[in-house]
């Protein structure tokens, strides 16, 4: 089965979250499985750097007013189609956002172009490829769905993905007219949203599968508190909307190899993860201390539940614990967070900005990983956390309920805890799972248990994988299972 992948970042390459470390990892996943996945990318210059040796494949004298062409090639075993127009994606930085922090005014015509060339791929465009089902990330790749549905094609099949219903890529009426659309396209059933346009409206709406990235997130998000506006439609086509659980690239992610590490380690050198520690430690300006050592990498925004850890942290110093701080995000929650550094020096540090390599090395030292998230379609870090023997403190939302086995009572007994689960996100619920979390922490036996059966819990894509690969064969009719 031949899949285009459309997605607007793709590790090794370009990323700013847990959508390049899947863009990057499903094709690889699929291997084996019957499934060649391709992989359309905006030709930023990230990209571009990385794709010498690429062969053009197509070119557009006018692609949405400017020029553009396709270029073809293999960087770190990824298949990439590269949609090269200098004039929408020759940008610095971010791909979303220019250097003052707004988004590209002209966003709707970036992901507008790449979602129309990933229909006119699955058109036939080049020669000799012809891909059977379109394989759509998040609301820059939203239009593809609509594309394909007032497209001529009858064959052609689309899955769209949602990371994250927040971000849905919503622009006035008036850019309507540019998107070579159908007029009729302009209504409930295409991608008209409350008056305007609606990306991820129009994904939702138009493609023959829907999916996302957790079973507890594919619930949620059909109620009005996760939906974000689009819970009505999501159950109006309820039989076709899928949770799908992200796995991790266990090769980029493996504490016995990574080189990212003071020091490697497996299930059975647990205590090799000292050196890590104190790495971590002097990282971020922390006396080598031997208390627990909490640790967050992450986006600071209000879903993350950052200000929550912050109302937490002087709570955590007095209990003997430090925390390592690695992101960046809202000013206010950056302030506040640096904040608690200058209160409690050498106990709470942080580290802004975005350092690949330092966030696998938290994940090999620190001793608990906390995500407080208030909505979390699935997340990767507690997932990272669990190989690597770093145990997640984790709200009990989306993919966070999916892959973290609360120590509560009952797990405790069955010896099946991984991690700590609080709900509902909130400071004193927060509270409460830090001070559980110590002491199950002061219990040096057990805790290395459960630091062990989270190593050993199956965090890859295998199983999600062949979901996918079910859910391909199912749309183009190579199988009749339909209990997908
Ligand atoms: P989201 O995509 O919502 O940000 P995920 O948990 O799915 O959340 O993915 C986040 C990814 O980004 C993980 O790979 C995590 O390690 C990484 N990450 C987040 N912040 C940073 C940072 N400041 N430096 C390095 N990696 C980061
Ligand atoms: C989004 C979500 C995150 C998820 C990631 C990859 O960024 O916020 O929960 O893990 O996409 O699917």
């Amino acid at each position: 089965i031949e899949v285009l992948s459309v997605t607007s970042e793709v590790y090794p390459l370009i990323k700013t979250g847990g959508l390049a470390d899947v863009a990057g990892a499903l094709p690889g996943a699929l291997s084996g499985s019957g499934v060649t996945m391709r992989t359309l990318v905006p030709g930023y210059p990230a990209v571009m750097a990385r794709l010498s040796g690429g062969r053009e494949v197509a070119s557009f004298a006018d692609l949405f007013g400017v020029r553009g062409r396709l270029v073809a090639g293999r960087v770190d075993g990824l298949d990439l189609i590269v949609l090269d127009a200098p004039a929408l994606y020759d940008r610095p930085g971010n791909p979303y956002v220019g250097p003052e922090g707004w988004d590209w005014p002209d966003n709707w015509k970036r992901f507008a172009a790449l979602s129309w060339v990933a229909s006119e791929l699955g058109l036939g465009l080049v020669e000799g490829y012809r891909p059977q089902v379109i394989h759509a990330h998040d609301w820059q790749a939203g239009l593809v769905p609509a594309y394909v549905k007032y497209g001529p094609s009858s064959t052609l099949k689309t899955v769209m993905t949602v990371h994250n219903m927040a971000f849905q890529g919503t622009f006035g009426a008036e850019i309507f007219g540019q998107l070579r659309l159908p007029e009729h396209a302009f209504s409930v059933e295409g991608v008209e949203y409350y008056g305007g346009v609606g990306y991820l409206k129009a994904g939702v709406e138009c493609a023959d599968v829907v999916t996302t990235v957790s079973p507890s997130y594919a619930g949620e998000i059909r109620t009005p508190a996760f939906g974000m506006g689009l819970e009505g439609l999501l159950n109006n086509r309820s039989a076709t909307v899928f949770g799908v659980l992200n796995g991790i690239d266990m090769d980029a992610w493996n504490p016995a190899t990574d080189t990212a590490l003071a020091q490697t380690y497996s299930a059975s050198t647990i205590q090799n993860r000292l050196a890590n520690k104190r790495a971590v430690q002097e990282a971020f300006g922390l006396d080598p201390a031997d208390g627990p050592l909490f640790a967050v990498v992450s986006r600071l925004t209000w879903q993350k539940g950052i200000d929550l850890l912050a109302a937490n942290i002087d709570l955590m110093v007095a209990e003997g614990a430090q925390l390592a701080v690695l992101g960046s995000g809202d000013a206010e929650l950056e302030n506040a967070v640096r904040s608690a550094t200058m209160r409690h020096p050498g106990r709470v540090g942080l580290v802004t900005g975005y350092n690949e390599k330092l966030s696998h090395l938290v994940q090999g030292g620190a001793d608990v990983m906390m995500v407080p998230s208030r909505f979390e379609p699935c997340g990767l870090t507690q997932l990272y956390a669990l190989r690597y023997g770093c145990v997640p403190l984790v709200s009990r939302v989306g993919g966070l309920n999916d892959t973290v086995i609360d120590a509560n009572v009952a797990a405790l007994q069955a010896e099946v805890a991984t991690g700590v689960q609080f709900a509902p996100p909130s400071e004193t619920a927060l509270a409460d799972a830090i001070r559980r979390t110590l002491a199950l922490y002061a219990d040096e036996k057990s805790w290395k248990k459960m630091q062990r059966r989270g190593m050993k819990s199956d965090v890859s894509w295998a199983t999600s994988a062949a979901r996918y690969a079910q859910l391909y064969a199912s749309l183009i009719g190579l199988s009749t299972d339909d209990s997908a």
